[in-house]
Formats: structure tokens, C-alpha cells, sequence
């Protein structure tokens, strides 16, 4: 066999592997399988009708040969468990990996000269908590206090020493800021916020998400790995069923999150847990004292009062009607709206549907406005009518 292969390993999201591969010509790692798969047969079949070809002379060798993160869910699993053959059969000049299953590093490593390469995930420094105290307001009415517990639990992320994850648990009741603060959060260090919602995942789905199942099935560790964005975040925490809590305890205290594929080092992330919970006793005797006592921090989000809400309500209209066209606006009176959906404020109301409210006052507003413009111009006959 002529020459080594040089294999390089990245860890990172897919469009910063793009990046890294550059423009040189590619073989995909499943369209090389594909075509070995097809040259045996052509072998297989000249082998028995005794006229040797030397087929597989034939295939030139891979200069480049790329395998994605999602390319390990098409391959067999007798590949994955094997797959230095595959790679020796195939025999690339050099491979490149995105996301590998730790299985197959591990195996790479034995055999090939194999090097690894990082993304570098957006960390908290010293200049977003000040963009975070100052745009805290801009983003969100009220809620004071998590400006002031969010700042104290974000501080050790700024500095060197700190080499895991800050985990935090928002509480408090629904549409009162808690994803919103998250999403602000992640949109002054950017990249793509990875937001998981525990509520989605039912039983049995749920336990090769978290603890991981074949190669072909979706998983946590697998969503980490692709992720872009510096902040983690786990909404709905609190509707998890408790036998998957075991599966956060190394995650929450060194970094580290696990299954059976994968292996995955988030190094200083923000993870933020979001819950409808109502106190920290009530996070305590559901959670468990295990689980409990892995967060840095617990931040209470509160209720808002009829006044917070209605400038919700104001925030609301303003940002819907910055989307509208100029003949849009003619036709609208935001005071009024305003007004009108100032009605619906109160304490106990859910602000998310509030936000549906607005949408579909506009709505109605527009296509009320529209109709009248139709049914005061000079009738004339309908399709239906003509034919
Ligand atoms: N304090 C706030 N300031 C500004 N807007 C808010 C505030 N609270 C809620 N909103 C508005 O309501 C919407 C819903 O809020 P958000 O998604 O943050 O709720 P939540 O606290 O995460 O609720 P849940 O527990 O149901 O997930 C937001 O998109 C935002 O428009
Ligand atoms: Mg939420």
C-alpha cells in the first residue's frame, strides 16, 4: 500500500468545518463507500465469469477523502466498529473528520498519524457584561434582579481559571423573560443559539437522545458537538423525566457530557436551564439535592405587574409594526391599539399570549381597514358572476 494516511480530527460546528476544508477537491466519505461497494460487485462478477479484471487497480487514491457528522449515521455499524478497514481499503491521501463517534478516534489514533482540531467557542468576557448590564433594559422590562444575579454568576466565566461550564436555573411562571434573557445573552456573544426543549422528547425517545442509541438516531452529545453558540440552552428542564437527572450530574460539575457514541468537552459554556418552578424548595424536592446543588446559580424570575405588562404590550406593537410597509402603516393607529390591548393587561396574564393578541389585532385591523377600501370602491362583477 502506497503511502500513510494523515488523518485530522474537528470538533466544531459544520460551517466553521467548511471553512477549515477550504476549496480543494473533496471525496465524500459516503460516495467512496458507494463506489467500493459497487467495484466488488463488478469484481465479483468478472471472478466468476473467469475473465480477471484488475478493477480495483483502477480506483485512483482519495486525495482528500470527508466524512460529516451526519455521514456516521449512513454508514454500517459494523463500519463504525471497524472502521480503520474502511479507511485502509479506501485509502485516502488525508482524511478529514467532522464530529467523529469517539469510537472511531480512538481507533485512528491507534493506527494513523492523527491530529485534532477545536473550534473555539465565543466566551463570556468582561466586555459582555457590561453590553449586558447596559442592554439589559432594551431587552427587557423589569425583572431588575436577574440583572444583578445574572452579572455576579456570569463573572467567573471571564476569568482564566475557569475551565467549566456555568450552569444556571431560571424559574418563575411562563412569559415573564426567562428565554428571552437567554437568547439575549447568547445574541452578545453570537453564534446560533442551541436551545433544546425537554417537553418534546417523550420516554422512550428521550433515552437515546440523552444516554445515546445507534449511530443513526439524533442525540444530545451529537447536538452539542455541532453546536455554534456559547450558550446552552435547556428549556423546559423541569418536564425531563427524573431518571434522565443522572445523565447531567458530570455535564453540570466538570463539563463533560457523555453517552454511549459520543464524547463531548464544553469547556467554559453557559448552560441555562429554564422551569416553571416557583421556589428554590420546590427546585430542591424535585430535582433532588444531587442535582440541586450542581447549579452555580438559581435566578428567580418574577411576575409582572400591570404596568411591566403593558409595556410589554407597547414593546410588542412598536417591534410588529417596524415590520409593516408604508401603505401598511397608513392604515393603522398604534396609539389606539395600544390602548386596546392595554385592556387585556393584567398581572395574571401570559405575556406570550399577549403576543398572539397583538399579531392578530393588527391583523384584524389591517384586513378591516383593507375591506372597507374594497367595499367603498364602485361595484363590480365578481369572476363568479362573468362566467
Ligand atoms: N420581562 C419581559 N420584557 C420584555 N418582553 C417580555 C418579558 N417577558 C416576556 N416578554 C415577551 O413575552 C415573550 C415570551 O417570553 P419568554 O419566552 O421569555 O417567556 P418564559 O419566561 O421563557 O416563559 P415559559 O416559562 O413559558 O417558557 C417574549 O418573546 C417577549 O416578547
Ligand atoms: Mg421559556
Amino acid at each position: 500500500m502506497a503511502g500513510e494516511t494523515k488523518v485530522t480530527v474537528y470538533y466544531g460546528p459544520l460551517s466553521w468545518f467548511e471553512e477549515q476544508l477550504g476549496k480543494e477537491p473533496r471525496t465524500y466519505l459516503l460516495d467512496a463507500v458507494n463506489e467500493r461497494d459497487e467495484a466488488r460487485r463488478r469484481i465479483r462478477h468478472t471472478v466468476d465469469g473467469q475473465e480477471k479484471l484488475e478493477e480495483e487497480e483502477q480506483t485512483p487514491r482519495p486525495k482528500r477523502l470527508i466524512a460529516m457528522s451526519s455521514d456516521y449515521a449512513s454508514v454500517s455499524e459494523h463500519a463504525i466498529t471497524n472502521f480503520v478497514g474502511l479507511v485502509r481499503e479506501i485509502n485516502p491521501k488525508h482524511l478529514f473528520l467532522h464530529n467523529p463517534p469517539e469510537l472511531i478516534q480512538t481507533q485512528l489514533d491507534r493506527v494513523f498519524e492523527t491530529q485534532v482540531e477545536s473550534f473555539t467557542y465565543p466566551v463570556v468576557t468582561r466586555d459582555t457584561l457590561i453590553r449586558f448590564r447596559d442592554g439589559f433594559a432594551d431587552q427587557l422590562v423589569g425583572q431588575r434582579s436577574v440583572r444583578e444575579r445574572m452579572l455576579a454568576a456570569l463573572y467567573p466565566l471571564t476569568t482564566e481559571r475557569r475551565t467549566k461550564p456555568v450552569v444556571l436555573m431560571f424559574y418563575g411562571p411562563s412569559g415573564v423573560g426567562k428565554t428571552e434573557t437567554a437568547q439575549f445573552v447568547n445574541g452578545l456573544l453570537g453564534g446560533q443559539l442551541l436551545r433544546k426543549q425537554f417537553s418534546m422528547f417523550h420516554s422512550d425517545k428521550f433515552a437515546s437522545y440523552v444516554f445515546g442509541g445507534t449511530h443513526s438516531e439524533g442525540s444530545f452529545a451529537r447536538d452539542l458537538l455541532d453546536r455554534s453558540s456559547g450558550v446552552i440552552l435547556i428549556d423546559e428542564f423541569d418536564k425531563a423525566n427524573s431518571v434522565f437527572h443522572s445523565a447531567f450530574y458530570e455535564v453540570f460539575d466538570e463539563g463533560f457530557f457523555e453517552d454511549k457514541n459520543y464524547r463531548v468537552n464544553l469547556g467554559p459554556a453557559l448552560i441555562i436551564c429554564t422551569s416553571n418552578y416557583a421556589s428554590e424548595d420546590e427546585i430542591r424536592n424535585a430535582l433532588g439535592d444531587a442535582l440541586y446543588s450542581r447549579f452555580d446559580a438559581l435566578i428567580p424570575f418574577e411576575q409582572l405587574s400591570t404596568d411591566e405588562i403593558k409595556q410589554v404590550i407597547d414593546r410588542l406593537v412598536d417591534g410588529r409594526i417596524e415590520a409593516l410597509s408604508p401603505e401598511e402603516l397608513k392604515l393603522l393607529d398604534p396609539d389606539a391599539i395600544k390602548a386596546l390591548l392595554h385592556g387585556h393587561a393584567s398581572a395574571t396574564s401570559n405575556v406570550r399570549k399577549l403576543g398572539k393578541l397583538v399579531d392578530e389585532v393588527i391583523s384584524l385591523m389591517l384586513v378591516r381597514a383593507v375591506m372597507s377600501d374594497v367595499s367603498s370602491a364602485p361595484e363590480s362583477p365578481t369572476a363568479e358572476e362573468t362566467a
